[in-house]
């Protein structure tokens, strides 16, 4: 019999998927793909290009404080105890592209999610593993495409906010799409009113509407967490409709009317979307990256060694 990837679906899952932040039980977290020895020996094969390792920040601390580093020359086994120590978190991004055993996984999950909601159509599915350390927040930001946050160890708390105004204004989500980075969103805590805090289990899995905002907060204690993300037609669609309305209201002062995905005005705003993006101005907007300034050494006193930065 085959295993199934949710324990809980039922077909109401069907009907708030994508219209509401929704919590469903897996398996994943006793898979012997997450314990520490799996964990360190994926770490030590890690190609550089697929990870980010980042020194963090408390909220309100300003994002500019949060710095990249390198792993280079540290076991794998040293690295997870170095983020239990406190103060860093490893996105082991793109794990579906580095080892298969992580994309049976990611497959399983979508080709299940396919057969419970036959017009779900998604494409250029990516998977990553967070790594972080107790404690450790991740700050509010909006993603571009659709994403499910599954939590392996460890508990963490997660803030989503609906992905409208004042939380999202239009004009902040097309800055979000004009760069593909969610830097610098304005944040309030009084946001929190408006938002569903979950604190999530070992074995639990979040998903929300698409561009929701959300903000994390580790427990006291070593978090291992799963992301999927997603793109869809209609998810592909509204990104196109964004990037355009961003440029047309930030380059020609013009205040977007429609956000439709079909019709005329879609296919108009496709087209010239297409065409800003072959500018140099595009190339501009997109050169946004955190450069490496660190190296980690968890035999040293100092954990972090700065080294001269560089860009990957
Ligand atoms: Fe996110």
């Amino acid at each position: 019999m085959h295993d199934r990837v949710f324990r809980d679906w039922s077909p109401q899952e069907a009907q708030r998927w994508g219209h509401q932040p929704l919590r469903l039980h897996h398996g994943w977290h006793r898979s012997p793909l997450f314990t520490d020895d799996a964990l360190a020996d994926l770490i030590e094969r890690y190609p550089e290009q697929h990870y980010a390792l980042v020194a963090t920040s408390s909220q309100g601390d300003g994002q500019r404080r949060w710095r990249e580093g390198e792993i280079r020359g540290s076991s794998g086994h040293d690295v997870i105890e170095a983020i239990r120590q406190g103060g860093l978190w490893l996105n082991l991004r793109n794990v579906h592209l580095v080892d298969r055993r992580y994309a049976c996984l990611m497959d399983s999950a979508y080709s299940e999610l396919q057969r419970e909601m036959p017009d779900f159509d998604p494409r250029a599915m990516r998977m990553g593993i967070l790594i972080s350390s107790p404690r450790a927040q991740v700050h509010y930001h909006s993603d571009l495409p659709g994403q499910a946050l599954w939590q392996i160890r460890g508990r963490k708390r997660v803030l989503v906010y609906p992905p409208t105004a004042p939380y999202l204004p239009p004009e902040v989500l097309e800055e979000v799409a004009l760069s593909g980075v969610e830097v610098n969103m304005p944040y309030r805590p009084d946001f929190d009113r408006g938002a569903l805090a979950v604190d999530l289990e070992p074995g639990q899995m979040l998903h929300w509407p698409l561009h929701s905002p959300h903000r994390v907060d580790n427990h006291d204690c070593l978090n291992v967490s799963v992301t999927t993300e997603h793109w869809t037609e209609s998810i592909r669609r509204t990104q196109m409709v964004n990037v355009a309305n961003g440029v047309l209201r930030r380059q020609f002062g013009w205040t977007p009317q429609s956000r439709a995905i079909e019709g005329p005005s879609f296919w108009a705003k496709a087209a010239f979307q297409a065409a800003w993006r072959r500018s140099p101005w595009a190339r501009q907007a997109q050169r946004l990256q955190r450069p490496i300034d660190f190296r980690l050494a968890p035999q040293k006193p100092e954990r972090l060694l700065d080294i001269p930065a560089y860009f990957r």
